[in-house]
């Protein structure tokens, strides 16, 4: 299969077998996720693999009881910085200026720009803005999931004060911001499954201005 049927196979599985994904292929994707680009390559999410399976219950009530969460092979919880601070970003940048071994006079402007804008932002804005790197991340994570043909469901559907809570982010100064169990599709248990992909047409998705 090349990626585009692999894209055509991967689809949103309702429920799964509880039966394991191997650790060489969650490396995969987690690398993947880690390779995803983001804005000013902060990355500023984190993931959380929940394989503990009585974590796993905690969590599939606060997520309007979603099979998935209990009979995935493993859970990921990308979970957002909850703002941007002055320590966060000089972090990333100090680690460029490490591993390219030079300091750079564009590059430290830069620095100082990001420095006089996000830690002054409101922390709702940062947080809202740090989501959708995490979302780049989550994206990368299923298109690798279906290339190593692995099943994955995002899941938006869950509270996540109460994830966040089980897991302890707060205190880390993250929020969850959307879940993917990673398994396999349970053939006999999903209704979804041998239902055809619904998607608009191209023509209705895509403007080309020549
Ligand atoms: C951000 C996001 C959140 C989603 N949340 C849920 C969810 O909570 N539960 C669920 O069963 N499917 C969820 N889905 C799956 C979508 O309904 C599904 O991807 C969409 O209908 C397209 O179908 P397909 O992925 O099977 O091709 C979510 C998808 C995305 C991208």
């Amino acid at each position: 299969m090349d990626l585009l049927d692999k894209l055509n196979w991967r689809y949103a599985a309702k429920a799964m077998t509880g039966e394991k994904v191997s650790e060489e292929k969650i490396a995969r994707i987690l690398e993947a996720a880690r390779l995803a680009p983001t804005s000013s390559g902060l990355q500023p999410f984190e993931i959380i693999v929940v394989k503990n399976q009585a974590i796993k219950e905690a969590i599939r009530p606060i997520a309007w009881n979603q099979s998935m969460i209990t009979d995935c092979s493993h859970l990921l919880v990308f979970a957002a910085w909850d703002t941007y601070t002055e320590e966060r970003i000089n972090k990333m940048f100090d680690l460029t200026n490490e591993i390219r071994g030079f300091k750079n006079e564009g590059w430290e402007a830069y620095r100082q720009k990001l420095l006089s804008f996000y830690p002054q932002q409101d922390a709702e804005e940062n947080f809202n803005h740090a989501a959708k790197q995490a979302y780049i991340a989550f994206s990368a994570a299923i298109i690798a999931a279906a290339y190593e043909e692995v099943d994955s469901t995002p899941i938006e559907g869950f509270e996540p004060e109460a994830v966040d809570k089980i897991l302890g982010l707060r205190e880390k100064g993250l929020r969850s911001t959307v879940l993917l169990p990673i398994g396999y599709r349970d053939t006999e248990k999903d209704w979804l499954v041998n239902l055809v992909k619904v998607r608009k047409s191209t023509e209705d998705l895509v403007t080309v201005i020549e």
